[in-house]
């Protein structure tokens, strides 16, 4: 059975099977509504239901409070629908952004290679088999379903939206990590995937302002996707790419960056160790990667921001950015938590 979900204050519909979430609906549908971790943990779905009723799932009491829930409030990546429901959206909607979404779609996926880039991050490129492309914006990411298991894991794509057959992938080994375990231990190139995307609000905007990027770990996935877009399309803008790792063994796409740098009209990369070791020879930044932005920046106000990796490194960045003058809303950011968090 589905029911039919309206967003107010648009003239904008779509129907929601009763087993799938609001969010899910809406992104297989091409509505792009507002997320951040797809799973009751973040609050960025947080909506007001004005009629109609949903079970709101397993929303975290962070995510959603009691009282907000008293309230009407539901978070869409967890509600489903027991009703036909109407959602009262956040003022700052606007209907060409909700329109602009690309349908979520399932792919079947072939391993063409995997190797390590350095002691804890691999590196995976798949062929797209069944659709063969996907159209996707750099900063994006798509969802793999472990094998044998029904758990799926986001991934940010590294590779320019215009290599459209491919997904390559950066991906962190975590201990006792489902899909990371499974990558390092029991994938091998021709073995099949499946995967679903693209997701993601954290792209480019189209403006020439100055950009700031702040990585950490396998968190240059995005970023790497970024850069290829950029020089791609010939951009003449500045940017200043600050990476934050802990020793020299912990760096790695140092040859692309190099590259990249010679492709780009005005490329600075500033990587920094926070723990460099007495084996480390090093005469580059020391320190936390936020530090060095901090040292290193003048006034903002003029730029764009875009931070990727863990959540505590974005937290910092958007406290010392804020600081230099850049507005909240030129800060962008991929918090790369962790599914089982
Ligand atoms: C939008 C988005 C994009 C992402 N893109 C990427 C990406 O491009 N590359 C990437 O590597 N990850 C990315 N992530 C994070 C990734 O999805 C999660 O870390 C995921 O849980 C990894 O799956 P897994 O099966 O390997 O580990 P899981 O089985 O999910 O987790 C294993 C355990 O590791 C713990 N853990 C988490 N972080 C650490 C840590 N730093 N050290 C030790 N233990 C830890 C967790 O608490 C969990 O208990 C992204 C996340 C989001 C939300
Ligand atoms: S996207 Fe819904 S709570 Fe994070």
């Amino acid at each position: 059975m589905s029911y039919a979900i309206q967003l107010l204050p648009f003239d904008i519909s779509f129907d929601c099977e009763e087993e799938e979430t609001i969010l899910d609906a809406a992104l297989r549908q091409g509505i792009n509504l507002r997320y951040g971790c797809k799973h009751g943990g973040c609050g960025s779905c947080k909506a007001q239901i004005a009629e109609g009723e949903v079970d709101v799932g397993e929303a975290s009491t962070f995510a959603l409070m009691d009282y907000e829930q008293n309230q009407g409030l539901a978070l869409l990546c967890s509600a489903y629908p027991l009703s036909d429901v109407a959602i009262e959206l956040a003022d700052d909607y606007e209907e060409a952004e909700l329109r602009s979404g690309v349908p979520i779609r399932e792919f079947e996926a072939g391993v063409e290679a995997l190797a390590p880039l350095t002691h804890d991050i691999w590196q995976l490129r798949l062929a797209l088999r069944k659709p063969s492309s996907m159209t996707f914006e750099a900063g994006q990411y798509v969802e793999i379903q472990v094998p044998g298991t029904d758990s799926w894991r986001a991934f940010s794509m590294s590779n320019a939206p215009s290599d459209e057959g491919r997904v390559e992938l950066m991906i962190k080994l975590l201990p006792g990590g489902l899909f990371s375990g499974f990558l390092s231990e029991r994938l091998a190139v021709g073995d099949a995937l499946k995967l679903r995307g693209p997701f993601g609000r954290f792209v480019l905007a189209e403006t020439e302002a100055p950009i700031i990027m702040v990585a950490g770990g396998a968190g240059l996935a995005p970023i790497a996707a970024m850069l290829r877009a950029l020089a791609e399309r010939n951009s003449q803008r500045s940017i200043t790419f600050f990476y934050g790792a802990r020793t020299t063994r912990d760096l790695f796409w140092l040859e692309e960056l190099e590259a990249l740098a010679g492709q780009l009209e005005s490329f600075e990369f500033i990587p920094a160790l926070s723990e460099p070791g007495a084996a480390d020879v090093w005469d580059g930044e020391v320190g936390l990667v936020t530090e060095v932005v901090d040292r290193r920046c003048e006034k903002l106000r003029a730029a764009e921001a875009y931070l990727c990796g863990p959540p505590a490194m974005i937290d910092a960045a958007i406290e010392v950015l804020r600081a230099k003058g850049l507005f909240s809303a030129r800060i962008r950011y991929d918090k790369f938590v962790s599914t089982e968090d």
